[in-house]
């Protein structure tokens, strides 16, 4: 199986989180046992830099058809699942709106979980947010989140920590991109944002999603009004068959009308 069907299965069949987490711990320990795995080597030599997506205004190392990994087998890769290397459609629309309504962050403390390539978090860092946490459980994610904050002239914060399940108090906008691709990941994080909401009210949560069966047949969905909504372009369209639209949501418990 190679990398971009591996990719665009992810989107079709919202493979279990407990098989991502297995993935995730099994490319982890490989890189342990690898102490010469260099991340920036390997995202240089296996990635180009695009901006063939809907934020062309962000430079991102991606993989793309032109480069051997994306027709390549898992065996032939150091990491199993470089999900940093694919920018997801929820993440795009999130970053398209951020980058379309700077006001949503500008000056604000923003924190972009599953930050994958850092998109949205280095949207937020060009419109002006006073301080912005990247925050990607996947090490290899946090060089390339680093690597392309510098193609984009941005200071980022990273950090590997798993902060799902944490209680933060000192972020005025949180960001969730293409967060809600598995039914029990969904149910994880959905309990996690009200006891964030509760905790601090005055929070913001933005979610990304082109419409995933994990969102939309949750509860979570009914405490989540929408706030954009964007057409795919035809590069995302095609490279994630029978998606069209992505919606930005907001996480609001106490608003009714939807
Ligand atoms: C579907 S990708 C989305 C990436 C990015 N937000 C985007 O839209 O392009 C999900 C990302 O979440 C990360 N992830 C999974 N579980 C996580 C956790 N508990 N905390 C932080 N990141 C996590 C993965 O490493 C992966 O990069």
């Amino acid at each position: 199986m190679n990398y971009a069907f591996t990719y665009k299965m992810y989107f079709k069949a919202n493979l279990l989180y407990q098989r991502l987490n297995l993935l995730f711990r099994r490319c982890h320990s490989e890189r342990r046992d690898n102490p010469s795995f260099d991340p920036i080597k390997f995202i240089q030599g296996n990635t180009e830099i695009s901006t063939n997506h809907m934020t062309p205004e962000i430079k991102l190392h991606l993989i793309t058809p032109r480069c051997a990994l994306w027709d390549s087998g898992a065996d032939q890769c150091l990491v199993s699942d470089p999900f940093w290397a694919f920018y997801w459609p929820g993440g795009q629309v999130l970053t398209r709106y951020i980058l379309d309504h700077g006001s949503v962050v500008k000056d604000k403390s923003v924190l972009d979980v599953g930050s994958g390539c850092g998109a949205s978090a280095i949207a937020a860092a060009m419109r002006g947010a006073r301080r912005v946490l990247a925050n990607d459980i996947d090490p290899v994610a946090a060089a390339a989140m680093k690597m392309n904050a510098k193609l984009n002239s941005v200071n980022l914060e990273t950090s590997t920590d798993n902060l799902i399940g944490e209680g933060l108090h000192q972020w005025d906008v949180v960001f969730l991109g293409d967060m809600f691709y598995d039914e029990e990941f969904a149910s994880t994080v959905s309990d996690w944002l009200k006891t964030l909401k509760q905790s601090n009210s005055s929070c913001q949560i933005l979610i990304g999603d082109p419409g995933r069966f994990s969102l939309e047949e949750h509860p979570v969905k009914s405490l989540l009004f929408r706030v954009a909504e964007y057409e795919l372009d035809e590069v995302c369209r095609r490279e994630n068959n029978g998606l069209t639209l992505g919606g930005v949501w907001a996480y609001d418990p106490t608003r009714t009308m939807k």
